[in-house]
């Protein structure tokens, strides 16, 4: 099997995935997170909810994952009969840890009036365990649909969770957990940016929590923070979220300057990053493309229940919106 150690130190990495693609009729996913020469080596961008549309409509044989593992599988259990290659398995996610099967099953039994309505930041194990998956750009439109007194488990991200209740009106039983990314951005460096560029706007991931979310003129998934910057080009904004996406957004707002907000950590100038995004390089890319592997794997049972939930999501979500050039 080809390694990273065994790599023809003078190949052109770009044309032969390129070839490759073409070769295996595959199609690039990638998500606004990933570094930027996987991002322009895809066929698509997009964010969690852009993304499971693709992987659902695509006719290609093989989907390429640029992103972490839930968003991966998530490809698996909707096209089941593609090969759903991902660059490093290892790309988790610390939502996706911080819900177990056992304990949200537990949790889950100790609430039975409730429905559990999860974020797609989690397993195919916890899908299954759900009775609608959302994403943080369509859960108010879904929530929305529900019964007033319809009683909710929002699993696993207690800030977006929390945020969401706040837009409903409503009081979702919140699971603790939380992004490593978007609970440690600095609200001290936040305000003294905010301070330095009075008039930038501040967008913010709902993932955020609250005490950084009250600064914020635009809150939503990465499609719309892009799209808000793309509509206000020219404008300058201060970013909360992981700063892959400054890569699209400067070039769909060129005129526009874009300061990220750095993490807690003195000194650190990457613990902004995704730690599990960013284990995707264009090396991996490659060599999945080579070694056909590692795949996501699932057994059919687990699948056909986890489909359920991200079936319901897809009914119930708003229209598409129309994509954005990769
Ligand atoms: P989006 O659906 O907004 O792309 O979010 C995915 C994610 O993992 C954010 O941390
Ligand atoms: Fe998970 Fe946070 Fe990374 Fe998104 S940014 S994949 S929520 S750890």
């Amino acid at each position: 099997m080809l390694t990273e150690n065994n790599i023809d130190p003078t190949l052109d990495l770009e044309e032969e995935i390129k070839r490759l693609k073409k070769e295996m009729n595959a199609v690039i996913l990638a998500h606004y997170y990933q570094d930027s020469d996987l991002q322009d080596i895809a066929d698509f961008i997009g964010d969690s909810l852009d993304l499971s549309r693709r992987a659902a409509a695509t006719d290609a044989e093989v989907i390429v994952f640029c992103g972490v593992k839930f968003m991966a599988e998530v490809a698996k259990i909707l096209s089941p009969n593609r090969l759903v290659l991902l660059p490093d398995l290892n790309a988790g996610c610390s939502l996706e840890e911080s819900c177990q099967p056992d304990k949200f099953k537990a949790f889950r039994a100790a609430h039975p009036d409730h429905i559990a309505i999860t974020y797609i930041n989690c397993s195919a194990e916890i899908k299954a365990l759900s009775d609608i998956i959302v994403t943080s750009s369509n859960a108010k439109h879904i929530i929305d649909q529900l019964p007033k007194d319809q009683k909710i488990i929002f699993a696993p991200d207690k800030y977006l969770g929390n945020y969401i209740n706040k837009q409903t009106g409503r009081d979702m039983l919140l699971w603790d957990g939380t992004c490593v990314v978007h609970e440690q951005f600095s609200e001290k460096t936040l305000i003294q940016l905010r301070n330095q560029h009075s008039s930038a706007k501040i967008i913010a991931h709902p993932e955020c929590p609250e005490a950084l979310l009250k600064y914020a003129d635009h809150i939503g998934s990465t499609r719309s923070l892009l799209d808000y910057t793309t509509a206000h080009d020219g404008g300058d904004f201060i970013v909360l979220t992981e700063p892959g996406i400054l890569h699209q957004m400067k070039k769909f707002a060129p005129k526009s300057q874009f300061y990220a907000v750095p993490g807690v950590e003195e000194g650190c100038t990457s613990c902004n990053n995704c730690p599990y995004m960013k284990l995707n390089t264009l090396e991996k890319l490659y060599l999945c493309m080579v070694n056909r592997s590692p795949s996501i794997e699932m057994d059919e049972e687990l699948r056909a229940k986890a489909k359920l939930s991200l079936d319901k999501m897809l009914e119930m979500s708003p229209p598409a919106k129309a994509d954005k050039a990769a």
